[in-house]
C-alpha cells in the first residue's frame, strides 16, 4: 500500500495542505522496500438483492452492486497498481497523472460500501429512527427543527444534484450538516458520513425513469438508522470498516 495509510487518508491527502502533499510525494520519504501491491474487493451486500423491495428493486440492487461497484473496485485496483509502479520508478509525473482516477475509482468503491450498509429492508427495526437513532434523531430536531423538516431539506438537496452525485449527512465537529458531492468525490476530509444517497441514474432509472423525486421519497423507507446512529455515535475510523474489511494486502 504505498505506505501512504488508508485509502481514506490518501484520498483526504490529495484535497490536503501542500505540505503534506509534498511529504507523500517525496521520493526521499519512503522505504521503497515495504511498498507492496494492494488489493480491494467487492463487499457482500448485507441483504439480499431483493432485500429492499419494493423500494429499490432487485433488478437495480444487483446490476448496482455486481456490475458497478464492481468496475469501481477493478478500476481502484488497477489505479493503485498503477500508483505502486510509478512510485517504484519515482516518476512523479505518472503518479499525479492517476490522482483523478484513484479519486473516482476510489471514490466510488468507499461510497457504494457506505451506501449498502446505510440501507435496511423496509418494515425492519433498523428503520425506525425514532426507536434506534435516539442520539441522532435529537440531534437532526436540534438542527432542523423536526425530523419532518430534515427530510425536507436533505430530499430537496438530493432532487437538485444536476448531473451524477451524492447527498450526505455528515457530522462536522459537534454538528451536522447536508451536503452533496459531484459524481463519486467522497466524503474523506474531517466530516464523518452518516448516510449517503446515490444519486447516479443507474441507482433508479430502471425503477423511476425520470422521476427522480419518487426514488427521493422512497429512500426514507429503507435508511437504516441504526448504522447511522452507530457512525455518529463512534469513532470516524469505524465509519470505513467495511473498506478495511474490503482491503487485502
Ligand atoms: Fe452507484
Amino acid at each position: 500500500m504505498v505506505n501512504l495509510g488508508t485509502l481514506v487518508q490518501y484520498l483526504a491527502l490529495q484535497g490536503g495542505p501542500q505540505q503534506q502533499q509534498q511529504q507523500i510525494l517525496s521520493g526521499d520519504q519512503f522505504n521503497m522496500s515495504l511498498i507492496t501491491e494492494t488489493t480491494y474487493t467487492l463487499p457482500s451486500l448485507p441483504y439480499a438483492y431483493d432485500a429492499l423491495e419494493p423500494h429499490i428493486s432487485s433488478q437495480i440492487m444487483t446490476l448496482h452492486h455486481d456490475k458497478h461497484h464492481q468496475a469501481y473496485v477493478d478500476g481502484l485496483n488497477a489505479a493503485l497498481k498503477g500508483l505502486v509502479a510509478a512510485v517504484k520508478a519515482n516518476d512523479l509525473p505518472a503518479q499525479i497523472a492517476l490522482q483523478p482516477r484513484i479519486r473516482f475509482h476510489g471514490g466510488g468503491h468507499i461510497n457504494h460500501a457506505l451506501f449498502w450498509a446505510n440501507l435496511a429492508p423496509a418494515g425492519s427495526e433498523e428503520t425506525n429512527a425514532d426507536k434506534v437513532a435516539g442520539g441522532l434523531v435529537s440531534a437532526i430536531e436540534g438542527v432542523w427543527g423536526s425530523m419532518e423538516g430534515f427530510r425536507k431539506e436533505f430530499g430537496a438537496a438530493l432532487v437538485g444534484i444536476q448531473g451524477s452525485g451524492w447527498g450526505w449527512l455528515v457530522k462536522d465537529g459537534q454538528t451536522l450538516k447536508i451536503v452533496t458531492t459531484k459524481d463519486q468525490d467522497p466524503i474523506v476530509g474531517g466530516e464523518v458520513p452518516i448516510f449517503g444517497v446515490d444519486m447516479w441514474e443507474h441507482a433508479y432509472y430502471l425503477q423511476y425513469l425520470n422521476v427522480k423525486a419518487k426514488y427521493v421519497e422512497n429512500i426514507w423507507n429503507v435508511i437504516n438508522w441504526k448504522t447511522a446512529e452507530e457512525r455518529f455515535l463512534g469513532e470516524r475510523d469505524d465509519v470505513f470498516e467495511a473498506l478495511r474489511a474490503a482491503l487485502k494486502f
